[in-house]
């Protein structure tokens, strides 16, 4: 949450740092500003609001300096306003500071920071830093950064400027990400790779604890004790192209139109002449036989993903798993140990919430496996092992491809363990590999159906918007499906309610005569998934039982079942036969496109959903 940017170099900062903040936006978009250095004082601009806001006012009245920080903000502490609104300065002005993260104690700081005379103007955690950096400057900044350090709690990642060294730009993390991009002459910061990815691919990924120290032709890394650290530079090898649009509307629309090409990728790199491979996976086999049960901890899609994963773990595997989500597994007692394999799944990589639930059960003894796609991300440095999704930068608020790419990378890893522990014969086994193999080339046919601009989830969109303002907002939506398909219908739920901000809600069909079918009357819509599998007749029955009670049913069947007309449903979508094992990615992508066209149809900003942020890096 909040994307940060720091330039150093001979170029202006300010159109440098404005683009940085455009690829960050997604971090958080409540408001933004900039700060500079021109000869010796600090210029500052700061807005409420998107980023364009701030962009048009820098346009009509512009900043000066080669050394700037900059700032898209998610509100934590104090609502959102020009005030609260990063950077931060100090009570004279001389230093400014941007801040992705929390200070837990910030109360205590400021208390006592006022007690000293220092003088607060925002209602932000972030503003005490500032204040503590002033209080311990004297002519050292990194010195001062380093000394304030030591007085905070809670999770950080931060940029400074000092007018009176003004060829100096120091950075520092503890817990939230910051990277550092190696350019010539000049240097950035960056909260995430995109941001530097117009002017360098080499990059240093900070680890916890660590101070950065930029002049424009070097780079200095320092831990918090002072002492100098050596650090890789590390190659990116995606282009940022991958992180724009390429002509579509929303950077949603482009990922969801991806998956094909992601899936194929990770089955082609992974699965290859008959055997798998995971190259940094790290945990042997023999470690893999002995451990006696699975723990998946996530948040979010990359929960509903780990859902899934239980039902085909524990149906081929045979090994007992349990799923959490990460902000309740934190907080109790886990029964994890040495014997516990614990998969974390995460897109970021710097979900709070998943970390603090992974260093947990590394303090219980279990093996920790990350499933991940940012590159270096916390949770795949932490972690004993990883296996990287490698689906590409995923910009859009709403997860799409990152999940698809979850689910194919928890196949593999299903049927490495299957072929491992015996525990599915092998000529099975070679029929579901081949059947997962097919499951790129479905998916690419069953996108083609809805590459027009108007197809026929934009015409169901179109229809429930209509029905929706006759029935003065009273409509919603519900999901429901049973066994593999059941975490689609959460993650239905979720991408609905996420972007259109209509109420959604995912449940295990079962389960609707225990209660909520108390809510079916002619308002809801409710999407029912009824793959052809060994609960398809169970599922006609609750599509029955919803048309009785007057209910609108969207049924989601296999392509070339005739059945499912008969049962009176209101539309139909069809996916292509597949083994109701790989059916969840392919049940994705129309539930992913009707949440996008829904979206669309009420005019919402739909790869920037309000409240939300792509990365949640605070508690
Ligand atoms: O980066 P992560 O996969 O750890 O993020 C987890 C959730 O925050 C994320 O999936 C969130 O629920 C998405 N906005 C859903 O579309």
């Amino acid at each position: 949450m909040c994307g940060i940017a720091g330039y150093i170099g001979d170029r202006e900062a300010q159109d440098i740092l404005l683009k940085s903040l455009s690829r960050l936006e997604y971090r958080g978009y409540d408001s933004a500003g900039l700060a500079t250095i021109k000869g010796r004082s600090i210029q500052l601009v700061k807005k409420q609001g998107k980023l364009k806001i701030l962009s048009a006012d820098l346009k009509s009245d512009p900043i000066e300096g080669a050394i700037g920080i900059g700032h898209t903000r998610w509100a934590t502490h104090g609502i959102p306003s020009d005030i609260n609104a990063h950077p931060h300065l100090d009570c004279k002005g001389k230093l400014a500071l941007v801040h992705n993260g929390i200070i837990e104690n910030y109360l205590e700081l400021k208390e006592k920071l006022q007690k000293e005379g220092h003088k607060f103007t925002s209602q932000t955690d972030t503003e005490v830093i500032a204040h503590l950096i002033e209080k311990f400057y004297s002519g050292d900044i990194v010195e001062a950064v380093r000394k304030a350090l030591k007085k905070l709690r809670g999770s950080y990642a931060m940029a400074v400027i000092h007018k009176d060294e003004p060829a100096k730009l120091v950075g520092a993390r503890c817990d939230s990400p910051l990277i550092v991009g190696v350019g010539q002459g000049e240097n950035f910061l960056a909260s995430d790779v995109p941001a530097v990815l117009d002017h360098t691919k080499d990059v240093i990924y900070l680890n916890n604890r660590e101070i950065a120290v930029l002049t424009k032709d070097h780079v200095l890394v320092k831990d918090f004790e002072g002492r100098k650290i050596n650090r890789k530079v590390s190659k990116i090898n995606w282009d940022i192209s991958q992180a724009e649009k390429a002509g579509y509307r929303h950077f949603m629309l482009k990922e969801i139109f991806e998956q094909s090409g992601v899936l194929n990728n990770i089955l082609n790199e992974r699965y290859k002449k008959g055997s798998i491979s995971f190259e940094e996976l790290k945990i042997s086999d023999d470690e893999f036989k002995k451990f006696k049960r699975i723990a998946i901890v996530a948040c979010g899609t990359a929960y509903h993903a780990g859902l899934t994963g239980k039902y085909i773990l524990e149906d081929l595997v045979k090994i007992p798993c349990w799923v959490d989500v990460s902000s309740e597994f934190r907080y109790r007692n886990p029964l994890v140990d040495k014997e516990t394999l614990m998969i974390v799944i995460s897109q970021s990589g710097e979900t709070a919430d998943t970390l603090a639930a992974l260093r947990e059960a590394k303090r219980h003894g279990a093996k920790v496996l990350a499933i991940c796609n940012v590159l270096g991300s916390s949770i795949a440095r932490e972690s004993y092992g990883v296996i990287y999704t490698h689906a590409g930068p995923e910009i859009a608020v709403a997860s799409t491809k990152a999940y698809t790419a979850q689910l194919a990378v928890l196949y593999l890893l299903t049927l490495y363990l299957a072929r491992l522990k015996k525990t599915v014969a092998a000529s099975k086994l070679n029929a579901l590999f081949k059947e997962l193999k097919r499951v790129p080339a479905l998916m690419e046919e069953l996108l083609a159906e809805y590459k027009p601009d108007y197809n026929i989830l934009a015409a169901y969109a179109q229809g429930f918007r209509k029905y929706y303002h006759e029935k003065h907002n009273k409509t919603f939506f519900l999901y429901l499906a049973r066994n593999i398909n059941y975490p689609n219908a959460l993650e239905g739920a979720l991408k609905l309610k996420e972007i259109s901000y209509i109420s959604a809600e995912g449940y295990p069909a079962g389960e609707m005569k225990h209660g909520p079918i108390a809510l079916i009357d002619e308002n809801p819509w409710v999407v029912c998934i009824a793959v052809k599998s060994r609960t398809y007749d169970k599922m006609v029955s609750n599509i029955q039982e919803i048309k009785a009670r007057n209910g609108i049913v969207i049924a989601i069947a296999t392509e070339g079942d005739k059945e499912i007309l008969h049962h009176n449903i209101n539309y139909l979508i069809e996916i292509p036969k597949v083994d109701e094992l790989f059916s969840p990615p392919l049940v994705a992508v129309p539930l992913q496109l009707l949440a996008y066209y829904v979206a669309r149809e009420f005019g919402y900003d739909i790869d920037q959903p309000r409240n939300l942020a792509k990365s949640v890096t605070v508690e």
